[in-house]
């Protein structure tokens, strides 16, 4: 039976309404744009796997420092491709390591911007596994004490905050204690702390050449049939001192990013995946649907299931939707 004084339709009849009583709020302030350095000299290409996105050497890196300023992001996090891997992965603690070098540029370039780095061994390993190995397996807790050391050599080259996104037990406690010992208490921990082995992250891998050279990542990243399991993970972590908690990927993790947000207190961060961001780059390009409005749909997606923070590829194009009251 129609109750026809009830008509959920009049806040709908005019944009100043619309925008007045929306329940999810946004701003630019709560992206994080996602950024490779290639270590070399004079490389600005564009990652074929995802299209706008690109390689910068260190000396093309004021080329993304142009481009976040003009829009308005002042948060990125950093991912590394040496050009040099071993079974070790020791480019990716190296002092004067492609990472290490990408955040005195960034730092020397724009000071205020805040960098967050990406610490994992796949992009440094020959094998391309997120640690390292015992026989095919990656050995938790001697990866655990390299990643401990390669956040340190981030932080020492200046990085504000780190992201262990290895998915190794015990990470976060070993990289909060190396910090804390080598004088870095104010440098917070971004963890992953619900990552699944997802197909989703595809394109990344052709972009940062880090996809394994056999088996695949499900002997310690997620499965993706387990909600229990990731609440697990992040009340871990949050015993293990971890400073936000991150849900990866996002759009098909939406329930998660709502169960963390209910369950815990720490900032909730999400990150939508480069497939994704493939996703709809290819769909739009085939005239399938129309990006803008996809791009902000599953945005808004993100932050209405909970999230405070979201990491994304199309941070730059997402902020000037925010400003322009397209969103948010
Ligand atoms: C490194 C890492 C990956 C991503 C972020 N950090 C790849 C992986 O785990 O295979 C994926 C990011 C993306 O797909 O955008 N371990």
């Amino acid at each position: 039976m129609f109750n026809d004084t009830i008509r959920p339709r009049r806040l709908r009849t005019s944009p100043v309404l619309r925008q007045m009583v929306r329940e999810t709020r946004l701003s630019p302030e709560s992206l994080i744009w996602p950024v490779f350095v290639a270590e070399g000299e004079g490389i600005y290409q564009e990652i074929p796997s995802l299209p706008g996105q690109y390689h910068y050497s260190p000396d093309q890196l004021y080329r993304m420092v142009e481009r976040a300023r003009a829009h308005g992001v002042s948060r990125v996090l950093l991912f590394g491709l040496p050009k040099d891997k071993d079974e070790l992965g020791s480019g990716a603690w190296a002092a004067d390591g492609i990472v290490q070098q990408g955040i005195r540029k960034i730092k020397a370039l724009a000071p205020t911007m805040y960098v967050i780095t990406d610490v994992c061994m796949c992009e440094y390993t020959a094998h391309g596994h997120c640690g390292i190995l015992c026989g095919h397996a990656v050995d938790n807790d001697q990866t655990v004490a390299r990643l401990a050391q390669i956040a340190v050599s981030h932080a020492r080259a200046g990085a504000d905050m780190v992201a262990p996104s290895d998915m190794m037990d015990g990470r976060v406690a070993a990289i909060r204690a190396a910090l804390d010992e080598n004088g870095f208490q104010n440098v917070p921990i971004l963890s992953y702390a619900a990552k699944f082995a997802s197909s989703f992250y595809g394109p990344f891998r052709d972009a940062a050449g880090s996809a394994p050279a056999f088996g695949d990542r499900r002997g310690y990243q997620m499965d993706w049939h387990n909600s229990r399991e990731a609440m697990r993970e992040c009340a871990l972590d949050v015993q293990e001192g971890a400073d936000i908690l991150m849900i990866k990927p996002a759009l098909a993790y939406l329930d998660l990013i709502y169960q963390c947000r209910q369950r815990f207190d720490l900032p909730v961060a999400a990150y939508a995946v480069s497939g994704e961001y493939a996703m709809l780059k290819a769909a739009a390009a085939q005239g399938l649907l129309d990006e803008y409005g996809a791009m902000c749909e599953a945005a808004v997606a993100v932050f209405r299931a909970g999230a405070d923070i979201l990491i994304t590829y199309y941070a730059p194009e997402l902020a000037d939707a925010m400003r322009k009251g397209d969103i948010g």
